[in-house]
């Protein structure tokens, strides 16, 4: 399917995970990716296997938390592909404890990555959907923003914040064409959950657990993700905006 021909699409935390699942399916879908990471090798990796793959993709190197960078990358991608159509926004990082746990310095890292980078990112690009009478935002949350999980307490309000941020953009530009949905996906088998299991004292057993909160009894793949997210981009859900959307398993069913 060619939903996103002639789109271009700016996708962060694209070196990993379901960053780079997205980018893969939406250079796939036609799109012109622009992948950001704060990781250049992996960042040059993705977009070298989609345009050796036959499509189209840009590595940019940034840090979603930083307001230069984030302006640099929305300048380059307009500058240089003339719009910018899609945003989505994946970059994050998942920080571990109860409230008692949380010391300001983690609670700050935390928000400046995972949400202060979203009101960054969306601020920019909404004023040029705005200029060209169009455009979809795709931020992914969590279903810890959703749902009560265990010792992920600063990690569930910053995912929150995402769903707020979400329907404000939703609510606030609906009739200058700019759409926004939060995907909230439950456990995915990422480079950094891997990392979390395979790093925990008994990871036999943290695996097993993991599965064991998933009704469904496996966990997600970030293609499955991707897919979502496509949909999202396209205009076959142009009759949905302001949605937080659950990808879990059943999770939160
Ligand atoms: N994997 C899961 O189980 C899961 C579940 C729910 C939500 N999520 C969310 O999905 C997103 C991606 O998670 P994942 O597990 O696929 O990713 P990951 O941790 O495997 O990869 C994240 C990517 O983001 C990049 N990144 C991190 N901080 C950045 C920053 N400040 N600026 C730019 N890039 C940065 C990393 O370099 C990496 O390439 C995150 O927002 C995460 O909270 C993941």
């Amino acid at each position: 399917m060619q939903r996103l021909k002639d789109k271009v699409a700016l996708v962060t935390g694209s070196g990993a995970g379901i960053g780079e699942s997205i980018c893969l399916r939406f250079a796939s879908e036609g799109a012109c990716v622009v992948g950001m990471d704060s990781n250049q090798i992996e960042a040059e990796r993705v977009a070298t296997t989609i345009n050796t793959s036959g499509f189209r993709a840009y590595a940019q190197t940034g840090d979603v938390s930083k307001q230069t960078d984030c302006t640099r990358v929305v300048k380059w991608v307009i500058s240089n592909l003339g719009s910018i159509d899609v945003l989505c926004n994946v970059a994050g990082i998942v920080t571990g404890g109860t409230l008692l746990d949380v010391s300001e310095e983690i609670w700050r890292r935390t928000m400046d990555i995972n949400l202060k980078g979203m009101y960054y990112l969306c601020q920019l690009a909404v004023k040029e959907m705005i200029r060209q009478e169009g455009g979809a935002i795709i931020n992914i949350s969590s279903v810890a923003g959703l749902i009560g999980l265990k010792n992920r307490a600063v990690y569930s309000v910053s995912k929150a914040g995402i769903i707020a941020l979400t329907k404000s953009v939703a609510t606030d530009f609906i009739k200058k064409g700019v759409r926004a949905n939060a995907i909230c996906p439950g456990v995915i088998e990422s480079p950094s959950w891997k990392e979390r299991v395979n790093t925990s004292t008994d990871p036999e057993k943290a695996l097993q657990d993991f599965i064991d909160q998933v009704p469904l009894g496996r966990v997600g793949k970030p293609e499955e993700v991707a897919a979502l997210a496509a949909y999202l981009a396209s205009d076959e859900s142009a009759f949905m905006t302001g949605q937080a959307l659950s990808i879990d398993g059943g999770k939160t069913m």
